[in-house]
């Protein structure tokens, strides 16, 4: 793909309740940081916008389990939330909240569209009512076992174990999550139901159309189609939520007008607003852009001609919340009639597993993300995962894998290819590029390399073929020590000295190079490296001409320093405190 659109990029909203772990990160925010650090680089108009996921049960719940008022429960943790997404160098233009004004009034906006349509119906259901509790208990709000693949703690919304999508009242033995109480029975409820199925036909054609999607993707999309669409219910009886406004709504084409009684203190499902919540936190961001500034048009990115033929918009997300992106949310588009983007390239992920089995928040296993930066930088996480992200199958962190990863690959090689061209500099040529000398075939050679797999880096980064992409940047270091290897500078100093010149030239322009390459993966130390070179990453772009150009920008007299310890090793020792403090070692 080598369009010159702007480019909208979405992660999956992060669940409010609680830190997330580096599964969640690996599988959404991260690669979707690297993909936009990559397109504002190449010079692409880009936003990146993400939010916290606020409203349905999981709030709820954990609000009550830290005795705070829901709301005020979301404010803290979105909060915590945006700060470790800062700390890991996550570069969202906007960090929203789902439960924003905008929000409520886009879902709402939404639904009295649909229904105006005729997409929207009224149902009397059975929901499940806890005696004990005295309440209806929807989604989270149930526990019991799951009727596919007999998983007894899956939840009432979705089996956490096979990834179906459940109704509460399809739980067998099912109990309060709230009480524990079994004590509980079915009543009726007036719910609203989004009509997916008749949608099936326009998915599937839209589908077909979107031939960049990875078969992961497309094959759990057709699956929800080939099983028969159902219509989704779309409210809940829950307070805490967006309010429906059954009263703002006119007839719908049969002329029938809502039950405004019935459906009176009832929100929207979390999933039917969740993904709203895109278009949400993008109205926040430009309503909250300075005052005198109105650059940010946030329809432009979302709704009408300019943004149906000018903005490419990719998703990220973990392999769960699929069925919602490719079916759920573009119902909700395409029913309303208007204008609205739907998504071009949805880049979905397996799970990162923690020593074979999955990371859990309920169960607090793994390693989450105030505990990663509280031990080592955020380059060395944000390498590991992007190294190793779950692309085609399920991938699995050990301690000594990682320790390993970015011992090898950060340390002894990319941090060893810098330090010891800089300090080699410094020591028999004072902290300058020094002058003398010509390139030959040497650096001929090292400039046709450079820019084959440049070339080929560049187009997994567009593809977002993350762990091809790394193993292309870290082969781009390797002709970095390899060359200085070859070009053996110290000793070549010891007779020629303008070849030694020539060579750690060369490496110090390698230096900046690596620090722009670099940058989408590891943005703190390709900070670093500019800075040392007393350039500001900031200004440093994708490389646009030919490489063997990009070796010869820094030119005599240019000063430098030398960074601080870009990588430390990670000894034997730590690995051993960690596994046990993480539990990776097993009992
Ligand atoms: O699975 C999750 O973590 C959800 N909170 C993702 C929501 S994505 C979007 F639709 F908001
Ligand atoms: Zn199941």
């Amino acid at each position: 793909m080598t369009t010159q659109k702007r480019v909208l990029i979405t992660s999956a909203l992060p669940y409010i309740n609680g830190i997330k772990h580096l599964g969640n990160l690996a599988g959404s925010m991260l690669p979707a940081d690297v993909y936009a650090r990559f397109q504002r680089s190449r010079g692409r108009e880009t936003l990146y916008i993400c939010a916290t996921d606020e409203h349905g049960t999981p709030a709820e719940l954990a609000a009550i389990e830290e005795n705070l008022p829901v709301a005020e429960y979301c404010t803290k943790w979105w909060a915590i939330q945006k700060k470790l997404g800062e700390g890991f160098g996550l570069s969202f233009d906007y960090f929203g909240r789902s439960s924003s004004i905008q929000n409520r009034e886009l879902t709402q906006h939404f639904a009295k569209t649909l229904w105006e349509r005729g997409h929207i119906e009224e149902r009397t259901t059975r929901q499940v009512y806890s005696k004990a509790d005295g309440r209806f208990l929807p989604d989270r709000y149930v526990i019991g076992t799951c009727p596919h693949c007999g998983y007894d703690r899956a939840r009432g919304d979705q089996c956490e174990n096979c990834t179906r999508v459940l109704d509460p009242a399809d739980l067998i033995q099912p109990r309060s999550a709230l009480s524990g109480s079994t004590d509980i029975e079915l009543r009726d409820s007036k719910h609203l139901f989004l009509q997916q199925a008749k949608f099936s036909d326009e998915l599937r054609k839209w589908i077909g159309t979107r031939q960049e999607w990875s078969p992961l993707v497309t094959s759990i999309a057709l699956k929800w189609l080939d099983e028969g669409l159902q219509d989704r219910g779309i409210t809940r009886d829950l307070a805490w939520g967006v309010p429906v406004n059954a009263e703002t709504w006119g007839p719908n084409p049969d002329g029938k007008r809502p039950d405004v009684e019935g459906l009176k203190g009832k929100v929207f499902y979390v999933w039917f607003d969740a993904p709203i919540e895109y278009i949400g936190s993008t109205k926040e961001w430009a309503d909250s852009a300075p005052a005198g500034t109105n650059s940010r048009d946030w329809k432009s990115w979302w709704v009408g001609d300019d943004a149906q033929k000018n903005v490419r918009y990719v998703e990220f997300m973990g392999k769960d919340n699929v069925p919602f992106h490719t079916v759920g949310f573009p119902v909700t588009i395409l029913g309303s009639g208007e204008k609205w983007k739907l998504v071009d390239q949805i880049k979905g992920f397996n799970w990162l597993n923690y020593y074979g089995g999955k990371f859990s928040t309920s169960q607090k296993r793994g390693i989450f993300m105030d505990a990663a930066l509280e031990i080592l930088p955020p380059d060395f996480w944000r390498w590991y995962l992007t190294a190793n992200a779950p692309e085609s199958a399920d991938s699995s962190f050990t301690w000594q894998h990682f320790a390993d990863t970015v011992n090898k690959d950060l340390a002894d090689v990319l941090g060893n290819f810098i330090n010891r061209t800089l300090k080699f500099t410094e020591g028999k040529f004072g902290a300058q590029v020094p002058e003398g000398g010509k390139p030959g075939p040497k650096e001929t050679k090292l400039a046709d390399e450079l820019e084959r797999r440049f070339g080929i880096y560049t187009v997994f980064l567009e593809e977002i073929q993350l762990r091809k992409a790394a193993q292309e940047l870290r082969a781009i270091w390797v002709l970095g020590n390899e060359y200085l290897a070859d070009a053996a500078p110290w000793t070549t100093i010891r007779t020629d000295k303008d070849a030694a010149a020539v060579s750690v030239r060369v490496a110090i322009n390698l230096i900046r190079l690596f620090a722009i390459l670099s940058a989408p993966v590891i943005p703190f130390a390709s900070e670093a490296m500019a800075k040392a070179l007393g350039l500001d990453i900031k200004t440093l772009h994708w490389p646009k001409g030919k490489i063997a150009d990009e070796m010869a920008v820094l030119k005599p007299g240019h000063a430098f320093t030398i960074p601080p310890v870009l990588f430390a090793k990670i000894a034997p020792e730590q690995i051993a405190a960690w596994e046990e403090r993480f539990g990776g070692a097993g009992p």
